[in-house]
């Protein structure tokens, strides 16, 4: 099973990974937690440099195929791999983090890079996405928040320092891909405490296992 959790900046996304993660070991599953960009050797270098403030006169499409670079290897060499092994596969953000931020945040056209998404994924989607969603205001006082609580540096804030029209974006971009594959993508609201949150994700996860057991 590959599950993938998107969403603005502060929207718990890490929280409620290693939450659901108890809760599938508990049922005696093998997990493997997982993110983009970053997820396999090379895709942390590539990480470097998409998040790196001094990085900041990159151009719109020279990120786009960084972060579809990222992609094309963390599938191959991180994600089928572990499916393969019968584990099931959490992800901190994947194909639809590019549709949102670079078409939607950034203006290019969502249905080309669903396009070349799915050239970079390699017909790999997703059984269930999660989208937490939550207000920019909201979301990045969280972020920020957390950044100074973990006494992170600005060095990986080139996103953070976007303004709160481009999370705008983002977030309604989100929105409305999630219309768009209503069947794999999940609209949950994160502002509730992690713990009823994360009650609200067990519930999808937990129906789509038995599904897919009734058809295995
Ligand atoms: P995060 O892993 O700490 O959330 O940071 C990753 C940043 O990269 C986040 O601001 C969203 C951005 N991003 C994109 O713009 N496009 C993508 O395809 C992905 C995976 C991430």
């Amino acid at each position: 099973m590959f599950l993938t959790f998107e969403g603005i900046e502060g929207t718990g996304k890490s929280t409620q990974i290693a939450l659901l993660k108890e809760h599938l070991e508990a049922r005696g599953l093998r997990v493997l937690v997982t993110m983009e960009p970053g997820g396999s050797r090379i895709g942390a270098e590539l990480r470097r440099v998409l998040l790196s403030l001094e990085n900041r006169d990159i151009t719109p499409q020279a990120e786009l195929f960084l972060y579809l670079a990222d992609r094309a290897q963390h599938v191959a060499q991180v994600v089928r791999p572990a499916l393969l092994a019968g584990m099931v596969v959490l992800s901190d953000r994947f194909a639809d983090s590019t549709v949102a931020y670079q078409a939607y945040g950034r203006g290019m056209d969502p249905e080309e890079l669903h396009r070349l998404n799915t050239l970079a994924v390699g017909g790999l989607w997703p059984d269930l996405t999660i989208l937490l969603d939550i207000s920019p205001e909201e979301g990045l006082a969280r972020a920020v928040d957390r950044n100074r609580r973990e006494g992170k540096t600005v060095a990986e804030g080139r996103f953070e320092a976007e303004s709160l029209a481009f999370h705008a974006r983002v977030r309604q971009g989100y929105r409305t891909w999630a219309v768009r594959f209503p069947e794999r993508m999940r609209v949950v609201p994160a502002t509730g405490t992690p713990e009823d949150i994360a009650r609200d994700v067990i519930a999808l996860v937990d129906a789509l296992a038995a599904a897919k057991d009734r058809h295995a």
